[in-house]
């Protein structure tokens, strides 16, 4: 308070200097003004007095002349005239002015002498006057003087009116600027202040929310806010994670959470510095109109890698895909990550288009992905596919190699199937390191994946980690018996290892997770709260009483017709359920430049369209397509409000959809319809596990869901969420981890 009050006073008395200084010049200005004006009226009326004045001096007719000045008495701010002859006595004067017209007053004299016009403003007898004298000539001889006085008080008057103006108004102004200042400090600074202020107390006791602050984002404190809301998460976190610790030591529990995977990877890695490569690059920036928009892409990864890159600050390399993503980088192609709190480095590659229609679209994505999913889409490969994957992981691997130089043993975690060289290619040039790479795929049987015609090239490379793993073990009882098969090697089916030219690979699953939202976090207190179904399906005009929901990026090996087919067959088979259940189908767009997806896109939409011509109403339809991306929010949403989740994949490494969905459920109330073909109906057991390609049994399921009681709802999906909570992204991450730097390294090794 006392601060405002200085500075109001401040204010108040710099406004009225500066106008009062302004009020001196205008005052002089005003009054230099009326002089000028007076001078000019009087030199206006000399000339027009003087020949009568000299006619009347000449024939010395004093009478007249002293009738003339006795006209001109009461003229205001006239006061009169006076004659004076050339030797300075004075012939007329208007009657009054006597006491003010002498030839004592120097400027008469001044005037006679000098034979020129004088004018000067004097004070006599109290009275602020204007002289004015003109000589009178006869026939070119000097006859005597013309004296015109005028009244010149009003010149002051006038003056001092307009200070007295110019001084109530600036005072006016200045009462007025220091209330609309009291008034804005108090709106925009001591409002503000006095909320964030209180906010913090219930913070610091543990009650306010992180995002609360009472600061306006698009104001004055914008910056301040942001760092505030930055400090407050991470001290919600921090408290959220000291209490989920303390409540995992008190019912001994061994639960994981960023915070101990932080301690725990620090303790591992020591200062050993961790070095992540993938295709999909965590943070993508790309254009929405003329602004730069961020946006992660919607994967477990960068849950689970984040916090291990956080806590050695390393260093994440992958293809810098988005259109704008050349405008974040310095001059060495790297960024500062997560971009609201830089904790590690992203460093982009580029990538020919040339080198992504081969690498990713041809070798990547038409010949490993449907080579690794029996989901009967034919795998392609190309020669010139092969040319470009093998460029680009040497690209990859120089680029990695560059920023390890001088390092003696850094971590390597390398990403899925587009890298599988890149193992091989980082070993041979610095066998010191110690390297994982993960696939995030199936790994077929050894009869398909003999259709590559590179398999050796690629178990070769694969070969060159230190340890190599898969979500199930399933995936790596194919992987070595893939290796056994193809390439002269040592298994070593006790200890889950290869053996080949001196060096050791480990071959082990790690099931991937989602994070699993603990009680207390952001995510769950109040950021994304329950809404209810009718609302959520009114924005996509349906007035429903069930709702499912569908979520998956628009390929093939997702089983989305599949899906929809049994959907269709489950309201001929039961109708009563017509108008009464709708199924919401999420499908982002994906790898769109492929023509099977591209074709895809097209048969999900029209298949989506048959069935709901053949079904809808004017308020109702079996099946909402929603054919865009969804922010993790936003599948919350659905997933909160479904009573059921369809995931119906023909193959699947894990899929994190059917775990997201259980993580989401924190009133126990959904079901779970989970393809027997994926990684997680290994985990999930008490989800409904179908055959997608069974159209009947995907029918009866749905129905199952539905009807299915309370209690046995809630005991299943509290045993899967008992699952998720246990073997989170946090517990993947660590075990990985935790396998790679426990691994003995064979540094003489020759990999060929
Ligand atoms: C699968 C792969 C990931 C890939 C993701 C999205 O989950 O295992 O490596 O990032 O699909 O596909 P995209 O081609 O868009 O990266």
């Amino acid at each position: 308070m006392r601060m405002s009050f200085r500075l109001i006073f401040s204010l108040i008395l710099g406004v009225t200097l500066l106008s009062l200084l302004f009020a001196v010049f205008q005052g002089r200005a005003e009054k230099r003004s009326l002089q000028k004006e007076l001078e000019s009226r009087a030199a206006i009326f000399g000339d027009s007095l003087e020949s009568k004045v000299a006619n009347l001096l000449e024939y010395r007719s004093h009478r007249r002349l002293q009738e003339l000045a006795g006209e001109f008495g009461k003229r205001e701010p006239l006061m009169g005239i006076a004659v004076f002859d050339k030797g300075g006595e004075r012939l007329a004067a208007t009657p009054g002015l006597e006491d003010y017209v002498s030839t004592e007053l120097p400027v008469i004299l001044q005037s006679i002498s000098s034979d020129s016009r004088k004018a000067e403003f004097k004070t006599l007898n109290e009275k602020f006057l204007h002289f004015y004298v003109t000589p009178v000539h006869d026939e070119a001889q000097e006859a005597g003087a013309l004296v015109i006085i005028h009244d010149a008080s009003y010149i002051k008057a006038q003056t001092l009116q307009l200070w007295w103006r110019t001084f109530l108004s600036t005072l006016a102004q200045a009462v007025f600027i220091a209330l609309v200042t009291l008034l804005i400090i108090q709106l925009s600074i001591l409002g503000p202040i006095a909320r964030t202020t209180k906010w913090m107390k219930e913070l610091r006791a543990g009650r306010g929310a992180a995002g609360r602050h009472g600061l306006d984002e698009k104001d004055l404190f914008q910056p301040l806010a942001q760092e505030v809301t930055h400090l407050a998460r991470s001290l919600t976190y921090a408290r959220a994670a000291a209490q989920e610790e303390a409540r995992l030591r008190e019912t001994a529990e061994a639960r994981w959470t960023p915070e101990r995977l932080r301690v725990h990877v620090r303790s591992k890695l020591g200062d050993r510095p961790f070095f992540v490569v993938s295709n999909r690059e965590p943070y993508i920036h790309s254009f929405k109109g003329k602004n730069v928009e961020v946006t992660v892409p919607a994967s477990g990864l960068v849950t689970a890698v984040e916090p291990i890159l956080r806590t050695c600050q390393g260093i994440w390399l992958a293809h810098g895909s988005g259109d704008a993503d050349r405008l974040a980088v310095d001059e060495n192609d790297c960024l500062q990550v997560p971009p609201d709190d830089p904790q590690y480095t992203l460093k982009r590659l580029w990538l020919t288009k040339e080198e992504e229609e081969g690498y990713y679209f041809g070798f990547a994505n038409e010949g490993l992905w449907p080579l690794c999913h029996i989901a009967h889409t034919r795998p392609i490969f190309r020669s010139k596919d092969w040319e470009c994957y093998q460029s680009v992981n040497q690209k990859f691997a120089d680029a990695l190699l560059k920023e390890m130089q001088g390092m003696e043993e850094p971590g390597v975690l390398v990403q899925d199937y587009h890298f599988a060289l890149l193992p091989q290619l980082v070993k041979e040039r610095l066998p010191g390191a110690r390297v994982a790479i993960f696939w995030h795929i199936p790994w077929p049987n050894p009869e398909a994946f003999a259709i590559c015609p590179w398999q050796a090239e690629i178990l070769k490379g694969l070969l060159g980690a230190d340890l190599v793993g898969f979500h199930v073990q399933s995936h790596c009882n194919n992987f070595l018996e893939t290796v056994d098969r193809v390439i002269e090697s040592r298994v070593n089916w006790e200890r889950f290892s290869v053996e080949r030219s001196g060096h050791i690979t480990q071959v082990r699953p790690f099931p991937i997770s989602v994070a699993y939202p603990e009680a207390g976090t952001p995510e769950r207190s109040g950021a994304s709260p329950y809404l209810d179904r009718a609302t959520l399906m009114k924005e996509h005009g349906v007035e429903t009483t069930f709702m499912g929901v569908g979520v998956d990026r628009v390929d093939y090996t997702k089983g989305i017709l599949e899906r929809f087919q049994g959907l269709e067959r489950f309201f001929e088979k039961y109708p009563v359920f017509l108008g009464q259940f709708t199924f919401v189908q999420i499908g982002e767009p994906s790898r769109t430049h492929i023509k099977r997806y591209h074709d895809l896109l097209g048969e999900v939409e029209s298949e989506a369209e048959r069935i709901n011509w053949r079904f809808q109403t004017s308020k109702w339809k079996p099946i909402v397509y929603l054919n865009r991306h969804h922010s993790h929010q936003e599948l919350r949403r659905y997933y909160q409000a479904a009573d059921l989740c369809l995931v119906t994949s023909l193959h699947d490494g894990m899929n994190l959809v059917a775990k997201e969905y259980v993580a989401a459920h924190e009133d126990n109330q959904g079901v779970l319809i989970l393809s027997r073909f994926t990684g997680a109906c290994r985990e999930l057991r008490d989800a409904l596990i179908v055959n997608p390609y069974d159209v009947e049994q995907l029918a009866d399921a749905i129905h199952t869901a539905l009807v299915m009681d309370h209690a046995e709802r809630d005991d299943r999906m509290r045993r899967m969420r008992q699952v998720v909570k246990d073997f989170n992204i946090y517990r993947w991450a660590a075990e990985l981890v935790t396998q790679l730097c426990e691994i003995r390294l064979d540094t003489h090794v020759e990999v060929s």
